[in-house]
């Protein structure tokens, strides 16, 4: 990122200060229209030059001292006033311009080393540093930008247009004159850092940049080099896949992954915002943990200082021992997942975001559930994200209330009534479980968001609470959306003791290491309810993407863990 902090900048032009304290000491300098002369005056009182312009080519400027012209009404001297020293500033910098050393007539090529430098005016005024996002407020100003040379375009020898990214935005800015001729910029090349002093304007009529503006560089400096063709000789959008993983740190600084990685900071954002309106409190588990919720099948295991341990399958309990103390509670946190499915909705580590609440319903669950997916959507769609979903997924629209609830019987029904088999041909039975393909493909038909409900007991958790009218079957639901399947897992929690033991038993886990959990059924239990939505599951449908890789940092699959 760049820094916001300003580097040391060249001193205001003497005299353009509010008063003549600002001058330097010294014998003044007189200029006169009638009396003086630029080729035999001196600058003294008796031998005046003619112009003012001549005064400031005669001295060194940063010693300049007082200067003093044809004074009006009846005194002969005036000291000369800040907007004409203003005026006479400009024709000097631009006369000295000029009179800098021209490049050798070139047949040089670019790669060779110049011996052109230049130099930051000390007479200019300061710069203000600003991003690019803020150079819109800064028309008429001197800026400093800093950024990547995202693209760069050479016209003669003597002008570079470069496109500067810094993350808030790209600015087009145009290095002139012998800027162009030092050997930083005869081998500058794309996705070099570069910090760039200048003027923002408006580009000329019928020219286009980014946001219609441009900085005139009136100096600028490289800050970090880059091999010749940038990041795009090694890696870019038509590469394999997998190079394009491998180098994922080079990907990231394309436009389309950085607009997945705004939206995604957007929408978490949503999220948030979700829940605070509807009064959450957010928490922070741990996930080093010694208690498996999802089955130990998909477990990480690891060695925690001799003992052994997992990387987190998901934070729900921890959420459930803070709902006494804390009401409706959710969290943001990575839940692992050592997973053989290799397909392209899952990954070995996820962005999990889970709520808990306290003495709801299944129906009142299934409603929030609904309401998560309408409210986020809505919510990103009416924000300053809004425009860029649309430009990413233009064909997105919110889901409309109410979702579909299927129960798992039905779907059992749907799949076979569907033609929808298994890979040896035979139909999905009552109490298999329904994996990622035949329900993607029913989502898919169905083309609209489903709940399924009520899976049964064998094929669930230990912690599913039991139908009330059917032992067999669980207070559980998966969303379904198209095009990606199965979105969030949710249930009612068992809250009898002896039922949770039961399903301890069921599972063939030691119910020891969860005395913990246990405790939330003794220490004045409740009905309660909670789900886990997978953020990455949840991005690649609203942002409308084939695989979950395309909506992850890094991504962690079962063949990959770096970069
Ligand atoms: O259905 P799951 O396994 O439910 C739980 O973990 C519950 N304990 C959550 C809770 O009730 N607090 O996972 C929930 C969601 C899935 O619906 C899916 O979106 C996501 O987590 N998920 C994965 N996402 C990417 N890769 C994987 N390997 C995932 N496994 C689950």
């Amino acid at each position: 990122m760049a820094s916001k902090s300003e580097a040391p900048e060249p001193k205001s032009p003497p005299g353009a200060g509010k008063d003549s304290s600002r001058f330097k000491e010294g014998p003044p300098l007189y200029a006169s229209v009638s009396k003086g002369s630029d080729t035999d005056g001196n600058g003294t009182k008796q031998k005046p030059f003619k112009t003012v312009l001549h005064c400031l080519l005669s001295i060194d400027i940063e010693q300049c001292p007082e200067i003093y012209v044809d004074g009006r009404e009846k005194a002969e001297w005036d000291l000369i006033s800040k907007n004409a020293f203003k005026n006479v500033m400009k024709a000097y910098r631009k006369a000295k311009l000029e009179a800098e050393p021209k490049a050798k007539p070139t047949t040089a090529l670019p790669q060779k080393q110049s011996d052109i430098y230049i130099k930051m005016d000390p007479t200019l005024p300061p710069a203000i540093s600003v991003k690019i996002r803020g150079t819109s407020k800064c028309i008429g100003k001197r800026i400093k930008v800093q950024g990547w040379v995202d693209s760069k375009r050479q016209q003669g020898k003597n002008m570079i247009f470069v496109i500067l990214r810094d993350g808030s935005g790209f600015l087009q800015c145009l290095l002139i004159g012998n800027q162009c001729l030092t050997p930083e910029a005869l081998a500058l090349s794309l996705e070099s850092t570069v910090s760039i002093w200048g003027e923002v304007g408006y580009v000329k009529e019928g020219q286009s940049a980014p946001g219609g503006l441009e900085v005139v560089a009136d100096y600028w400096e490289l800050v970090g080099s880059s091999p010749s063709g940038g990041t795009e000789a090694i890696v870019n959008e038509t590469s394999k896949v997998e190079l394009q993983l491998d180098q994922r740190h080079l990907m990231l600084r394309t436009e389309p992954l950085a607009n997945t990685f705004r939206l995604r900071s957007g929408i978490t954002q949503c999220f948030r915002e979700h829940y605070f309106a509807k009064g959450y409190v957010e928490v922070t588990p741990p996930t080093l943990v010694q208690t498996q919720v999802e089955g130990g099948s998909t477990l990480f295991k690891l060695n925690y200082f001799g003992q052994p341990a997992y990387l987190t399958q998901s934070s729900q309990l921890y959420l459930e021992t803070v709902i006494p103390s804390l009401g409706d509670v959710f969290c943001i946190s990575q839940s692992y997942r050592a997973e053989g499915s290799h397909t392209r909705r899952h990954l070995s580590e996820y962005t999990h975001i889970e709520g808990e609440c306290p003495f709801v319903t299944f129906d009142e669950l299934l409603d929030s559930l609904e309401d998560i997916i309408v409210d986020v959507a809505q919510r990103v769609m009416d924000s300053s994200f809004g425009k860029l979903l649309r430009e990413v997924n233009p064909k997105f629209v919110v889901p409309k209330r109410p979702f579909k609830r299927i129960t798992y019987a039905d779907a059992i029904k749907y799949l076979r009534e569907h033609d929808i088999k298994k890979d040896d041909d035979t139909y999905y039975e009552y109490g298999e479980d329904i994996p990622e393909k035949p329900e993607r493909t029913m989502t898919d038909q169905i083309d609209s968001p489903v709940m399924l409900i009520r899976f049964p007991v064998n094929i669930k958790s230990f912690y599913m609470a039991k139908c009330a009218d059917n032992p067999d079957e669980t207070e559980s639901v998966d969303v379904l959306l198209p095009g990606v399947g199965e979105v969030i897992g949710g249930s009612m929690r068992s809250s009898k003791y002896d039922e949770l033991l039961e399903g301890f038993k069921r599972e063939g886990i030691d119910p020891k290491p969860y005395y913990w959990y246990l405790d939330q059924r003794k220490f004045g239990t409740c009905p309660h309810g909670g789900y886990g939505l997978g953020l990455d599951r949840f991005l690649t449908w609203i942002l409308g993407k084939f695989h979950i890789r395309e909506v992850v940092l890094y991504p962690r699959l079962t063949d990959r863990c770096t970069p």
